[in-house]
C-alpha cells in the first residue's frame, strides 16, 4: 500500500512528509536536479492539505535539501551532494537561520577592521588606550600570585574573593550597599546584559532602551524576539515622562539605562531625571537595568549617585564592570541584584560557560583591594581630561563649523552630528577608514 503520514503519531504530518521525502531523496529516488511532484499531486497521494506539503517542502528548503522555484517547482538540491553519495550540509543556511541575530553590518566591518590593522587610531570602541592600563600594577599582581588551584573549575557565581572586593568597593565608589553573594561576576558588562535578557525575559516582552544607545547591546534585544522601545537621549539625559508614555501602550517590563556618562553620547540623566525615573518605575513596577561601566571617570563631588544607590525598594539591576576604568582585556564584569535573580542568572551563566575563568578573577580581586588602586584611577581621569581636551581642540581646529558636539563632562566618549549637508557620514566613514582610523555610526 502507498504510504501515507499517519494522523496519530505524535509527530506533525508536515515533518513526516518532510521525512518521507528526505529519505526518497536520499536513497536517489529523486537524484540531484530533479523535480519533486507538485503540491497538489503530493497532497492528494497523501490525502492532506496542499498548505501540509507545502509546510514539508519549506522544512526541506530550511535544511537546504531543495530548492523551490517560482513558477518551476520543487528540485533537489545539487549543492548538498558531493561527488560521492554523502551530503554536505547548507552552511549558509545555517548561519542564516542561528538563534543569534547577527551584528549591525557596520559594527561587523569596524571589528574586522580594527582586529585586522593594529595601526588603525581607534574611536570605534570605548576602550581605554593601552598606555591607561595599569600594567605595571597587574604585572606585580601576577607575579605573586600564582597558586596551583587556580587551575581547576571555579565557583560558577565568581570567585569568592573577588565578589567580596566588589561588595567592598561598591559602597565608598558607588554609594551601594551589597553582599557578596548577591554579585554574579560575567564575562564584561556585555555578557551582563546579555545574561538578564536570556534568564529574565520572555520573547514578546517589552523593553525601552535609550536612543542612541550602545550599538553592540541592540542585536541582543532583537535576537531574543523583544519588542524594543527607544527613547530620546537628550543633554541631561532621557525625559523620564516617556517611560509613562511606552509603558501605558506597551506594558514595559524592563528599562535599561546607561546613565552616566552615556555611551555613545557622553551625557549623564541628571538628579532630578534621575529621581523622576526611580519615581515612576517604583509606580508602575518596571524594572531597571542600570549598566554603569564609566561612573568612576567623573570629577563631580559628590558623584552622581547611581540609580541603584537611590534604589529602595529593590528594582533596579547594578551591572558594571572593569573594562573602563582597569583592562578591557580581564572581561570582568559583575551583576547586583535580588538573591533569587542572581541565582537564576548564575544558572544560565552555567549552562553558558560553566563560570567566570579563574585568573583574571584573581587579579581584579587584588587590584580592587591594592592600595594603588584609588591613585591608578585619580591618574586616569587626569590623563582622560587630557586626552579630550586635545579631542576637542583638534575637532574644532579641523572641523569647525562641520560638526556639533557637546563638550562631554567626563567619560570616554565624544559624540558629533555633521551640520554640513554636503558631507556624507558613510563616505566620511570609508575615507577614515583608508586614512587609518575609525569611528562609529548611529546605529538602530
Ligand atoms: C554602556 C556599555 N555597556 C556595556 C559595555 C560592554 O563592556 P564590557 O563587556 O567590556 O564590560 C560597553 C562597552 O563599550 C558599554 O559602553
Amino acid at each position: 500500500m502507498a504510504w501515507r503520514p499517519n494522523k496519530l503519531n505524535k509527530l506533525p504530518l508536515y515533518k513526516q512528509i518532510a521525512n518521507y521525502l528526505e529519505s526518497r531523496i536520499i536513497n536517489g529516488e529523486f537524484p540531484p536536479d530533479s523535480r519533486l511532484p507538485s503540491e497538489r499531486e503530493l497532497a492528494h497521494q497523501l490525502n492532506v492539505n496542499r498548505s501540509t506539503v507545502n509546510a514539508a517542502f519549506e522544512e526541506l528548503r530550511s535544511t537546504g535539501l531543495v530548492k523551490r522555484i517560482v513558477g518551476y517547482g520543487t528540485v533537489v538540491n545539487k549543492k548538498v551532494w558531493k561527488n560521492g553519495h554523502g551530503r554536505v550540509p547548507n552552511w549558509d543556511q545555517y548561519v542564516k537561520e542561528g538563534f543569534d541575530q547577527p551584528n549591525n553590518p557596520l559594527n561587523q566591518q569596524i571589528y574586522r577592521y580594527i582586529g585586522s590593522d593594529d595601526r588603525l587610531i581607534n574611536f570605534a570602541i570605548g576602550e581605554l588606550s593601552a598606555d591607561l592600563w595599569p600594567a605595571k600594577l597587574i604585572q606585580s599582581i601576577s607575579d605573586t600570585l600564582f597558586k596551583n588551584d587556580f587551575l581547576g573549575y571555579e565557583n560558577v557565581q565568581g570567585n569568592l574573593q573577588l565578589r567580596e572586593a566588589i561588595s567592598d568597593h561598591l559602597k565608598p565608589y558607588r554609594q551601594i550597599e551589597s553582599t557578596p553573594s548577591s554579585i554574579l561576576i560575567t564575562s564584561g558588562a556585555q555578557q551582563a546584559i546579555h545574561l538578564i535578557i536570556r534568564g529574565l525575559l520572555h520573547p514578546g516582552d517589552s523593553v525601552a532602551i535609550e536612543d542612541p544607545s550602545y550599538a553592540y547591546s541592540l542585536p541582543i534585544f532583537h535576537s531574543k524576539g523583544l519588542n524594543t522601545h527607544f527613547i530620546p537621549v537628550h543633554k541631561n539625559g532621557i525625559d523620564p515622562e516617556q517611560i509613562i508614555a511606552i509603558h501605558k501602550k506597551h506594558r514595559l517590563k524592563m528599562l535599561f539605562l546607561n546613565p552616566t556618562y552615556h555611551n555613545p553620547t557622553g551625557v549623564s540623566l541628571d538628579i532630578e531625571r534621575r529621581r523622576k525615573v526611580m519615581e515612576i518605575c517604583t509606580n508602575y513596577g518596571i524594572a531597571i537595568v542600570e549598566d554603569d561601566p564609566y561612573c568612576l571617570l567623573g570629577y563631580q563631588q559628590p558623584p552622581i549617585p547611581t540609580l541603584k544607590s537611590m534604589d529602595q525598594e529593590g528594582l533596579v539591576l547594578y551591572v558594571s564592570s572593569l573594562s573602563k576604568i582597569v583592562a578591557s582585556g580581564l572581561r570582568i564584569g559583575w551583576i547586583l541584584g535580588p538573591q533569587n535573580v542572581i541565582n537564576r542568572l548564575t544558572d544560565v551563566k552555567q549552562q553558558m560557560d560553566f563560570g567566570p575563568p579563574n585568573l583574571p578573577q584573581w587579579i581584579a580581586a587584588n587590584l580592587l583591594r591594592s592600595e594603588h588602586f584609588n591613585e591608578h584611577i585619580e591618574n586616569l581621569k587626569i590623563e582622560l581630561k587630557k586626552k579630550r581636551d586635545l579631542t576637542i581642540e583638534s575637532l574644532q581646529k579641523e572641523l569647525n563649523d562641520n560638526i556639533y558636539f557637546l563638550i562631554p563632562k567626563r567619560g570616554i566618549h565624544l559624540w558629533c552630528k555633521i551640520q554640513n549637508e554636503q558631507i556624507d557620514e558613510k563616505v566620511l566613514f570609508q575615507q577614515a577608514v583608508k586614512n587609518g582610523m575609525v569611528f562609529t555610526l548611529e546605529i538602530h
